[in-house]
């Protein structure tokens, strides 16, 4: 084979490598970016409350019950059970920061997460029940504050899509 037709062949083979390697990075990348935009919305009103890329799981000492579980597209999800002191059950997911407000003072009593305060959450469009707000209670400590959110009072958006497309 004469040397220029082989050095031919060798850069549209590289081409060719080139181009199919750049889709699947665009592919990947679109997809991962899209996701990350993706919210638990409040179960009530529908406001955007929590970004799945938010989502930290902060294992309590003191839950009843834990396991792993994919929401949405985000995997191993830490999801645990706890019961107040009025015998009410809820299934808690832990986040970064979320679109909430303060609905009450900071409190230290009854604590899911020892060593931490809390302040009740709620949406701030309907004013529902989201979750609770987690203080280090000692001010010398690396720990960080975090949101615990009721999953039943959340619906993923895209179930939303569904059940509004379903109507
Ligand atoms: C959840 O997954 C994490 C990471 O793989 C693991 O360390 C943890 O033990 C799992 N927890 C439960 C309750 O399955
Ligand atoms: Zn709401």
């Amino acid at each position: 084979m004469a040397a220029p037709m082989k050095r031919n062949l060798l850069s549209f083979f590289k081409f060719i490598v080139f181009f199919v390697s750049s889709l699947i990075i665009n592919n990947v990348i679109g997809e991962n970016s899209h996701h990350l935009h993706e919210y638990f919305l409040c179960r009530k009103c529908g406001r955007e409350i929590v970004e799945l890329s938010n989502l930290k799981n902060v294992p309590s000492s003191v839950a009843l019950r834990q396991r792993n579980e994919t929401l949405g597209h985000k995997e191993e999800v830490l999801v645990q059970l706890f019961k107040n002191p009025q015998n009410v059950f809820y299934e808690v997911i832990t986040a970064t920061q979320a679109n909430v407000f303060r609905a009450s003072q900071e409190t230290g009593g009854d604590t899911w997460w020892p060593g931490f305060n809390w302040i009740i959450l709620g949406c701030p469009q309907c004013r529902q029940h989201i979750g609770w707000e987690y203080i280090p209670q000692s001010k010398n400590t690396d720990e960080e504050s975090f949101l615990g959110l009721v999953l039943g009072n959340l619906l993923y958006e895209n179930e939303a899509d569904e059940l509004i497309s379903s109507n």
